[in-house]
């Protein structure tokens, strides 16, 4: 089976499932964090390179302060109890998104996972935190043209190549499949440039219902995806365009 070497996920859901059970939309993260925990060692098993987790976006910055700070605190508490399992399990932590809004206990765990997890080589786990696609591409452009005005660089030299290594998520290469549960069919500002190849799996699935054995549905979808970036594949495709 083709693997994908990076696989970004969109947890969705939680709110609803809560709902759904007449509990609190924080009871719905709680269980959120669990399975998250799942899928990232189910990850790692498997032999994947990379996982992205859309974990707080910088949008979520705008809903009632309460769920805000009950996320930044289930953060913290995952970062603490779970570092040394990271380790255990040779998984590298990082984060990308804009820290300078994160409260700054859950500044330091991060920093403390980061350190604690930097010479690992399995799984690459990639926290998205107060993360925002357009704000991502808008730094880089800034610092890319900063570079112009400074003389250090032509107009001319910019490519694709320089925008993509000037972005948060390098050297992390591209998602090559992007989950998004809850139904919902959108990126909500995620990874906007990276997934310009990437394959979509949507399921109707709750975050908090999401098993290994959906992650494995999700797996054997994009192994039999047919990615063509936009050329043709075979001499059969060749054949009908030739009709
Ligand atoms: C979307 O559900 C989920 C989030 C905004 C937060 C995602 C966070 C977690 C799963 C927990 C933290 C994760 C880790 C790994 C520590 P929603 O609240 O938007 O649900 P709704 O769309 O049903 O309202």
């Amino acid at each position: 089976m083709t693997l994908p070497k990076h696989i970004a996920i969109i947890m969705d859901g939680n709110g609803r499932w809560a709902q759904l059970k007449r509990k609190p939309r924080t009871f719905g993260h709680i269980k959120g964090t669990r399975v998250a925990k799942k899928i990232i060692t189910a990850c790692s098993r498997r032999g994947i390179k990379n996982l992205t987790l859309y974990a707080f976006s910088s949008e979520n910055w705008f809903r009632p302060q309460a769920e805000v700070s009950f996320l930044m605190k289930i953060l913290r508490r995952y970062l603490d109890r779970e570092t040394e399992n990271l380790v255990k399990e040779n998984i590298r932590f990082s984060v990308i998104g804009d820290l300078s809004r994160v409260p700054a206990d859950v500044y330091k765990a991060i920093l403390q996972a980061g350190e604690a997890t930097a010479q690992c080589t399995g799984l690459n786990l990639v926290f998205a935190l107060s993360y925002g696609s357009r704000q991502e591409i808008t730094l880089a452009v800034r610092e890319i043209a900063e570079r112009v005005a400074a003389g250090e660089l032509s107009p001319d030299d910019i490519d694709e190549a320089m925008i993509s290594t000037s972005l948060s998520t390098y050297p992390t290469p591209d998602p090559d499949l992007i989950v998004r549960t809850s139904g919902e069919q959108r990126l909500s500002n995620f990874l906007l440039w990276q997934a310009a190849y990437s394959e979509f799996y949507f399921t109707e699935v709750l975050w908090p219902n999401f098993t290994e054995s959906h992650l494995e549905e999700a797996l054997s979808a994009f192994s039999v995806r047919q990615r063509r970036y936009g050329k043709v594949s075979t001499n059969d495709n060749l054949e009908k365009l030739s009709n």
